[in-house]
């Protein structure tokens, strides 16, 4: 399971979790939010891909002001569905992420501890730059609003992003040695043989500051929880 050690610097500190399509991050990311949910904070799960199978995240709102209603009514988990066309869907979420610092100023929301997962970062960058990005990033945390990125390569994760962000989650990647060296990750490539390895599937390496790095076992899927329902056999 997911330790508090790590619950709490994600709760406090940006993160970025990195890996190749089907690695586990979107599975890991949900496995933080849920347990984030109590540590009184509140999540905005942003899905591009509108995933049926983390469709429990949250009330599902498909435009900007869908969610500041949600917002408004401090509903603690959201999952904001932005539209299929690339230029719009970068359009909404600077929206979003404007009204969310525009609320965190307001009496009666100063508080708030938020953190916004945003699924494929890559998809709402646009020229190299996103303003709603740089936002939470550069100043986000002194708000309490902190940024959970998640994407397929460290190359696509601008410069702010990556330096922001004391919380790295790397699953299976496939950036080029020299670039994970100028990222100061050739310790990473000493690892690959053990992350490469089917046996290892869905484990990961990961930091919470502190130049520490370590190897992380995979999550559990929470699927296993039985559905709530009446007990007949003792009728
Ligand atoms: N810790 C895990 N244990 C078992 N299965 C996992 C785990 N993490 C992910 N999976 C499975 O692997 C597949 C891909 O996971 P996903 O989180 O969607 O990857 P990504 O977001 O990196 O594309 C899913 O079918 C998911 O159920
Ligand atoms: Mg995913």
């Amino acid at each position: 399971m997911v330790g508090p050690k790590i619950l709490d610097s994600v709760r406090e500190r940006h993160s970025v979790i990195i890996g190749i399509t089907r690695s586990g991050k979107t599975t890991f990311a949900a496995a933080v939010l849920r347990k984030l949910w109590s540590r009184s904070t509140h999540t905005i799960f942003v899905d591009p891909k509108h995933d049926e199978g983390f469709s429990k995240l949250g009330t599902i709102c498909y435009d900007p002001m869908e969610v500041y209603e949600r917002l408004l009514a401090k509903d603690k988990n959201i999952v904001f569905r932005p539209s299929g066309d690339a230029n719009e869907r970068v359009e909404q979420l600077d929206r979003v992420v404007d009204l969310v610092f525009m609320l965190a100023k307001k009496n009666g929301f100063k508080r708030i501890r938020r953190v916004i997962a945003i699924d494929e970062l890559q998809l709402f960058v646009k020229k190299g730059s996103s303003k709603a990005i740089e936002q939470i990033w550069t100043v986000g945390a002194g708000m309490g609003i902190v940024g959970m990125a998640m994407t397929q390569r460290i190359q696509l994760l601008n410069e702010t992003v990556w330096s922001q962000s004391d919380n790295r989650f790397i699953f299976r990647i496939e950036d080029r040695p020299d670039y994970l060296k100028s990222r100061n990750l050739e310790h990473y490539t000493n690892q690959l043989d053990f992350f490469t390895d089917p046996m290892n599937k869905y484990w990961f390496y990961f930091t919470i500051g502190g130049g520490e790095w370590k190897k992380h076992k995979p999550v559990q899927i929470n699927n296993t929880k039985r559905p709530k329902r009446l007990d007949l056999k003792r009728w």
